[in-house]
């Protein structure tokens, strides 16, 4: 799982390293493709995509997160709101804030995806695992460097609530409640996608964890 609590804090976000992302990011985008990334938080993926070479424009409603940005072209704003008037090459949509469990709240997301992707540009979108939580045993895993427990997991349909304790040894030690993330059949996510004027390019991974998507 991948850290993904909207409020996650300052503190943490700094601690976390990149876990593969800026590979598949890398990867999976033309080198001249100029990236938009929404929701960047202290710069993860941000500073790690600035070394392999991409230009990136970094995206956060939280100024406390942005100031730990350093290279990049930085926006204040919530992704939903934001209307940059250009597009871009790469838009990136990660961190799963797409299983906002309000659809309206999902599709705008989406939507700001989609004013701010190029003709013949591509959408990268990172969401939980649809079987995510249907197994309650807790679990313990390291993730960007860092000790995951989760615990008191419950599935209720779709929706997922959980306990994460995030171990960091010395550095620190966090504990967060996830109430409530919309687990996306990929029926949902492609009704999503099609509701904001994208469509499925393709899945990039097994678990179908990240997607491609392109305009309409
Ligand atoms: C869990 S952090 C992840 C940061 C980064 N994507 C990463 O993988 O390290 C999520 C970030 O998205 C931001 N965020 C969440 N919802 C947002 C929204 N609607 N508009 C703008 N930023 C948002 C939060 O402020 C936070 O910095």
């Amino acid at each position: 799982m991948a850290p993904s609590d909207p409020g996650a804090p300052v503190g943490l976000a700094e601690i976390l390293l990149p876990a593969g992302e800026p590979e598949l990011i890398h990867r999976e985008l033309p080198l001249e493709a100029e990236i938009l990334e929404l929701g960047c938080g202290t710069g993860r993926i941000t500073h790690a995509l600035l070394a392999l070479g991409r230009r990136v424009t970094a995206v956060d409603m939280d100024p406390e997160m942005l100031e730990h940005i350093d290279g990049a072209e930085t926006v204040l704003s919530r992704i939903e709101d934001l209307d940059l008037g250009r597009t871009f090459g790469g838009v990136l949509l990660m961190s799963n804030l797409v299983n906002n469990p309000d659809e309206n709240g999902r599709v705008a997301l989406l939507r700001s995806c989609r004013r701010h992707v190029a003709a013949n540009g591509m959408v990268l979108v990172e969401r939980y695992d649809p079987e995510s939580g249907n197994d309650p045993t807790p679990g313990e895993r390291e993730f960007a460097g860092v000790i995951f427990r989760a615990f008191d997991i419950r599935r209720e349909g779709q929706l997922l609530y959980q306990t994460i304790e995030y171990d960091a040894g010395a550095r620190g030690k966090w504990i967060m409640r996830m109430d409530g993330v919309r687990i996306l059949t990929d029926d949902e996510m492609l009704a999503s996608l099609a509701a904001s004027g994208l469509r499925l390019l393709r899945w990039i991974d097994e678990r179908r964890r990240w997607l491609v998507a392109i305009p309409v």
